[in-house]
């Protein structure tokens, strides 16, 4: 069962939560008000090779832009009068219940860009009572992270290596994790050039140039950096397979990153049949792979484009949205994720019929800054927001969103902004 413990933002409601937050929170992390904010601080504290990495998109950029452009297509239609004093945002999804209608999208390397970043995104969701998938990209081992939080998802990136697969899924659900999420868009690698204009490989390549990257952030070099070297030693992939992989500092060693070109549908259904959890397909933009997703047996589905990081020009997760919904049925879970930064974002996405929406850098940029208190004030933020959207639209249960809510703007985008 998912743990009920209420969260320290729905305990009063009576207080907006953005000035709660702004009472409690570190000095660094008074001017954030929104999670945009987030961003050009975590430029100013990252090193500009980890920034680049998290921030950056394949190629053009293109689909990153229209993870944000697809949401200003849509204007509201608000209602009034309806008595929202007792509005909710507890959502049920494949069978637990959370606080808000948002999670933590899987993130790799987490624990470059904050100390001991999965456990930090781990303990805020644990606290906020919402869903942190840990990335199978990780430094840190599975195990820890949900000894952290015994309600984190584990995602995976599983190679078309049957041996492997079977491996991977036994010890992830040895180490007692509920649901696994499987990336499915990553059957090459992309086209990050932007990594290596900002210096970004993996592993990092020691150099004198990493090195003055490093130095120019001195807080990240001694409270992130040198902090995880001397406690822990130099962190390696720990989760990509049953074994430990690559260290993320090496001069020579290549990543492994197996056959994924040769996963297929036959790999889904060996999954299905030996993970005994929830299972989530995470990647998903057509309609025809929806289908086949949930007749596969998974229990739901991430419509995402992976944050714009794959197939550059690849159109937003919200363009599809519909078609998705309408083709699996709106019963089927169906989550998305890709350019979520306000709590309008959650309720336009909800409204076209998402069951759950993730958010994923914003998250890791807040773990920068400010470690597990700044993870917890961005969610505080974005809940709150949902919840003021959801009064203002006359609103006071999730699933009262609809289409009749919405306005697509039809050639109008850009004027409400
Ligand atoms: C990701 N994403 C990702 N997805 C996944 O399934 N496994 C992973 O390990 C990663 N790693 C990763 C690292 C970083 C730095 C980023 C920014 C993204 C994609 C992620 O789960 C999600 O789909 C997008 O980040 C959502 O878009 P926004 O909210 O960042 O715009």
């Amino acid at each position: 069962m998912e743990a009920r413990a209420t969260s320290s933002f729905e305990r009063d409601s009576s207080i907006p939560l953005v000035a709660r937050a702004v009472a409690v929170v570190p000095k660094r992390l008074r001017p954030i008000l929104s999670l945009e904010d987030l961003e050009q601080a975590a430029k100013r504290h990252l090193p500009r090779p980890i920034f680049g990495y998290v921030s950056g998109a394949a190629e053009t950029g293109a689909t990153l832009r229209d993870n944000r452009a697809a949401f200003a297509e849509f204007g509201f239609i608000t209602r009034v009068l309806r008595d929202v004093s007792a509005r909710s945002q507890e959502t049920a999804l494949m069978g637990q219940t959370y606080a808000t209608p948002f999670g933590i999208a899987p993130m790799g390397i987490a624990a470059l860009s904050a100390y001991r970043g999965d456990l930090v995104l781990a303990g805020a969701a644990r606290r906020a009572r919402i869903p942190m998938v840990m990335s199978g990209s990780s430094l840190i081992r599975l195990e820890d992270v949900v000894q952290e939080n015994p309600h984190a998802w584990f995602q995976a990136y599983l190679p078309g290596e049957p041996a492997k697969i079977d491996a991977l899924v036994d010890r992830v659900q040895a180490a007692g994790y509920g649901t696994l999420v499987l990336t499915v868009d990553t059957a090459v690698l992309a086209n990050r050039e932007n990594n290596l204009r900002a210096g970004f490989s993996t592993p990092l390549r020691p150099s004198l140039r990493l090195a003055w990257d490093g130095l120019a952030r001195p807080r990240w070099l001694v409270g992130t950096a040198l902090r995880t070297l001397v406690k822990h030693g130099m962190p390696h992939f720990e989760n990509s397979y049953a074994t430990r992989g690559a260290a993320i500092v090496s001069r020579n060693v290549v990543r492994d990153f197996g056959a994924k070109d040769h996963l297929s549908w036959t790999h889904l259904a060996q999954i299905r049949r030996r993970w005994r959890g929830r299972l989530v397909v995470k990647g998903i933009m057509s309609a025809d792979d929806a289908l086949v997703a949930r007749d596969e047996g998974a229990d739901g589905i991430v419509v995402s484009n992976h944050g714009g990081r794959q197939l550059d020009g690849t159109v937003s997760p919200l363009r599809v949205l519909p078609s998705i919904v309408e083709r699996v049925g709106c019963q089927y879970p169906v989550m998305m994720d890709g350019g979520i930064r306000r709590g309008t974002d959650i309720v336009k996405a909800l409204a076209l019929g998402a069951k759950f929406v993730f958010v994923g850098r914003p998250f890791v940029y807040a773990a920068a800054i400010a470690g597990q208190a700044g993870v917890e004030h961005a969610i505080g933020l974005l809940a709150d927001e949902v919840r003021r959207d959801l009064g203002l639209l006359g609103v006071d249960r999730l699933h009262q969103l609809g289409r009749e809510h919405l306005l697509p703007l039809c050639g109008l985008a850009g004027r409400l902004q």
